[in-house]
């Protein structure tokens, strides 16, 4: 007998359809471990502090679980492709929880192969659907920069593994932390943002991959673009830390700029969607700034991580979920939750950069990681039950 209500699909079968309900929280705990690293050390609450522990943290746990939540969501719906499984939801977050306890207790080597095996399941997730012939749609051009930013990662970890495990030399685990910490999600960030800044600026998506010539010229443009980006990493390790980090900026920018029409501002309403379009320019804007400074090096970086990298993370994560979520208007306005979190993650850059030149660099370092995690706990704590309902 049917009572003409609707049945509500349990809480499984809804991270399955939606994986990012489960991901982004995941994501957000990650970046507490990562950044409180910062709040612990400066309130005196450990003796000791790993820049390479937060390094891998913050992009290998962090970063690649808020990538996950997007893809496995996104990527299916796009290229009319079977959503993801059960089995593949608990691997994947299976993996990404084994490289973030790892990191926490510097258990490098097991940290290296819980992302190896990351990678190992996005790739599979890929594969199956396109072996099976169930893929429906191709993705856009930009979408080749994926398997790229597959290649940095694994590689990555290899080099790093090789440096732990065979004692290669300690270039191998400087190239491998660059593909990590910057390749990977700078190619994540190229080939997303074709796709998400139309999408969030209210102009027209991209075509498919291979739909005219003129596509697939697009294609080899976004793919010499991510090649620069791979050989000035490489130019980098081997010394050429002013001419490089500038080359790889300017690439950013042109395949945001022009690539994703970040060059004018979104013409929908909608405060994610400015900070989605002010995540496109600090991105390149970092980059230039740690070529022109390199003395300066590590803070003109964090323009890069906190204010292109994760403040991307947290502008895309909100249109995925107001748009999921059936919060249109609050996608059009501005939410106060979204005003903290833009605040906190601002005001964490702020006192990041400003550390350097203080006399205080701890004091500055434990207040921005508050301000981070104020900003975006305040983001979580809005959406968190969202993503719990139907
Ligand atoms: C919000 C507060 C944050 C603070 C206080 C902070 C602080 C630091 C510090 C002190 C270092 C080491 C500097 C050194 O080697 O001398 C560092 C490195 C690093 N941070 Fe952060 N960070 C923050 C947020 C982030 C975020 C959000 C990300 C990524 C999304 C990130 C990614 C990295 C990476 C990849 C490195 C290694 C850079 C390199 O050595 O090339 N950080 N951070």
């Amino acid at each position: 007998m049917t009572t003409g209500t609707p049945t509500v699909p349990p809480l499984t079968d809804r991270v399955c359809s939606e994986p990012f309900r489960l991901f982004f929280p995941v994501g957000v705990l990650l970046g507490w471990i990562g950044v409180g690293h910062w709040l612990l050390y400066g309130v005196g609450l450990t003796e000791s502090y790993s820049c390479f522990r937060h390094g891998l943290l913050q992009t290998q746990a962090f970063l690649m679980a808020f990538a996950v939540g997007f893809l496995w969501t996104a990527l299916p719906r796009r290229i009319a492709a079977p959503l993801a499984s059960g089995r593949e939801i608990a691997l994947a977050l299976a993996a990404l929880l084994l490289t973030g306890a790892a990191l926490v207790v510097d258990a490098f080597v097991a940290a290296e192969l819980g992302y190896l095996a990351l990678f190992t399941l996005l790739l599979a997730f890929a594969v199956r659907r396109a072996r099976a012939g169930t893929v429906q749609r191709r993705p856009p051009a930009a979408f080749v920069l994926l398997p790229l930013a597959a290649l940095l990662g694994v590689s990555g970890a290899l080099l790093i593994l090789a440096r732990l495990v065979l004692d290669a030399p300690p270039w191998t685990i400087a190239l491998g932390a660059l593909f990590i910490q910057q390749g990977v999600f700078l190619c994540l960030v190229m080939g997303i943002g074709a796709l998400v800044l139309p999408l969030i600026g209210g102009t027209p998506p991209p075509p498919d991959l291979f739909s005219s010539p003129r596509e697939t010229r697009v294609a080899w443009a976004f793919l010499a673009l991510g090649v620069t980006v791979a050989a000035s990493l490489v130019a980098e390790s081997l010394g050429a830390v002013r001419g490089a980090p500038i080359v790889r900026g300017v690439a950013v920018a042109l395949a945001l700029a022009v690539g994703g029409g970040a060059y004018r501002l979104p013409r929908r309403t909608g405060l994610h969607r400015k900070l989605v379009w002010l995540a496109a320019w600090l991105a390149p804007a970092g980059l230039v700034a740690s070529g022109l400074l390199p003395d300066f090096r590590v803070p003109a970086l964090h323009v890069l991580f906190i204010g292109g990298f994760s403040l991307m993370a947290f502008g895309v994560a909100t249109h995925v979920s107001l748009g999921h979520l059936g919060l249109a208007d609050a996608a059009l306005g501005r939410p106060k939750p979204v005003v903290v979190l833009a605040a906190g993650i601002l005001l964490a850059l702020l006192a990041r950069v400003a550390a350097d030149t203080s006399h205080t660099y701890f004091e500055h370092l434990a207040s921005a990681a508050l301000c981070w995690m104020i900003g975006t706990g305040v983001w979580l704590a809005w959406l968190a039950p969202r993503f719990v309902r139907r």
